[in-house]
């Protein structure tokens, strides 16, 4: 059995809480391989709503087991609170939740550092949300950090306060913020001893194991493949590799057992955060879309940039993912509009291009739209593919046509059960 990866093809939060959820049913295994607390997937189902940060979006489904894997940074604070919302809801998690020994921890420290480096950098600012992703990765690759499975060493304190050390020689050299060290450290410390009665499992031998046993396997992807630290609009990313490759080291497994790539784009574009976003809307389309999307982020609730499909874009997220299903979320969304666009190229140099510059950061490119005819209607009775109306059926072929790869799947509204599956 192959191990399928779902993945946001855009700036992040394309759905995928909700299509994870859903797709849940029909797999063994669901695993975070990257990504930490800086991650909100929202679920919605029998009349209640549940975001996630860390905890992978198949714990609702209770023959699911959940890993989450080495490449995945974990706050044991968040963690505990997710626990707390799952105790809340009535979910057993304890039995069947798995920790990778290698996952690296985020100590208040990389949070202190997250908020220091933001005010540094001014004007400048990543728009981080400041959950200590990018100090816990630097520390990865730096060699310098602790992971899930040192806490069960002697040794643990000790190497707490050495890294904590230099965070704190590091810290003089940013500017002063609010930050009160001595309390999260209390709450941190609290929060590892919970971690320490979870199942902390040397994660690359239990995927394989599991693989081997023929149990299928469902890669839960966090962030967007333009948040991507190799191939997003770097600065303006996050700090682990969000496309399907990074399934491979964020879990242990070799690339031959990836199987399905199913990518998700929302029938529109958001962006949360600074950086380039070549068809956002600074006008009363672009407020619309975020009123009717409710465009607001669910880890920091900051009102999320909104802007039409960006095509040149999914290309590229396409190519890299290697995607062989699409989903399209959101498309309810678009329901109140008259007119519809999709950037098909992007005017740049002098001529029309279909693929993305070097540096979005330094090349102004204009998106060249192509304009389709709304529906405005509601989308409520819409079951099948074929009960949407035709501008919307429409919309989706020219997107396929577009990107030569098939839709699978559409959302229309936030809760599990508004899915249309498509043949
Ligand atoms: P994720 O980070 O990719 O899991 O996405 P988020 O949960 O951060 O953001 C997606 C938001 O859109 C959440 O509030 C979802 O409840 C909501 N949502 C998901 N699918 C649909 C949909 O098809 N229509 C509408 N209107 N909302 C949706
Ligand atoms: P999900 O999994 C949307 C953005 C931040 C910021 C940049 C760097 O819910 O789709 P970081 O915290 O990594 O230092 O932030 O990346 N960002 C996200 N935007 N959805 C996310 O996750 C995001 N995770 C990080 O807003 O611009
Ligand atoms: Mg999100």
């Amino acid at each position: 059995m192959p191990i399928d990866a779902i993945l946001g093809l855009q700036w992040g939060d394309e759905g995928k809480g909700k299509i994870v959820d859903y797709l849940a049913d029909s797999y063994d295994i669901v695993a975070r391989f990257q990504g930490g607390p800086n991650a909100g997937h929202t679920l919605k189902f029998d009349g209640r709503k549940y975001v996630l940060h860390t905890v992978p979006s198949g714990i609702f489904r209770e023959h699911i087991t959940s890993l989450i894997g080495n490449g995945v940074v974990i706050d044991p604070i968040t963690l505990q609170r997710e626990f707390e919302n799952l105790d809340t809801a009535g979910v057993e998690y304890r039995s069947r939740l798995y920790i990778a020994k290698k996952a690296h921890l985020i100590l208040p420290t990389h949070r202190y550092l997250d908020l220091a480096s933001e005010a540094d950098k001014g004007k400048e600012k990543i728009g981080s949300t400041l959950k200590g992703i990018g100090p816990t990765y630097m520390d990865k690759t730096g060699r310098n950090g602790l992971r899930a499975g040192d806490i069960l060493s002697s040794e643990f304190r000790q190497r707490y306060n050495n890294l904590k050390q230099k965070h704190l020689g590091l810290l003089k050299t940013l500017p002063a913020v609010d930050f009160d060290l001595e309390k999260e450290e209390k709450n941190w410390f609290a929060a590892v001893d919970i971690l320490r009665s979870l199942h902390l499992v040397n994660g690359e031998y239990f995927i394989n194991d599991q693989l081997a046993r023929g149990k299928s396997i469902l890669a839960e992807g966090a962030q967007g493949s333009m948040l991507d630290i190799d191939f997003g609009t770097y600065p303006f990313v996050t700090s682990s590799n969000t496309i399907s490759a990074g399934v491979c080291n964020g879990l242990g497994v070799a690339p031959r057992n990836i199987g399905e790539v199913i990518g998700i784009s929302k029938a529109y574009c958001t962006r949360v955060g600074r950086g380039p976003f070549p068809t956002e809307l600074n006008d009363e389309a672009g407020e619309l879309l975020q009123k009717q999307g409710n465009e607001f982020g669910a880890t920091t609730g900051r009102a999320r940039r909104c802007g039409w499909i960006d095509l040149p874009q999914l290309r590229y997220t396409i190519m890299l993912n290697g995607v062989t299903q699409l989903v399209i979320t959101k498309i309810d969304v678009l329901n109140v509009f008259e007119e519809i666009k999709a950037a098909t190229h992007y005017y740049y140099n002098g001529k029309n291009q279909s693929d993305l510059p070097f540096d979005l950061c330094d090349v102004s490119v204009v998106p060249v739209y192509e304009a389709f005819r709304g529906w405005q209607q509601t989308l409520d009775a819409a079951r099948e593919y074929d009960d949407l109306p035709q501008a919307a059926q429409h919309f989706l072929r020219s997107l396929e046509d577009y990107l030569s790869v098939p839709i699978t799947m559409v959302s229309t509204g936030p809760e599990r059960e508004r899915l249309i599956l498509k043949k």
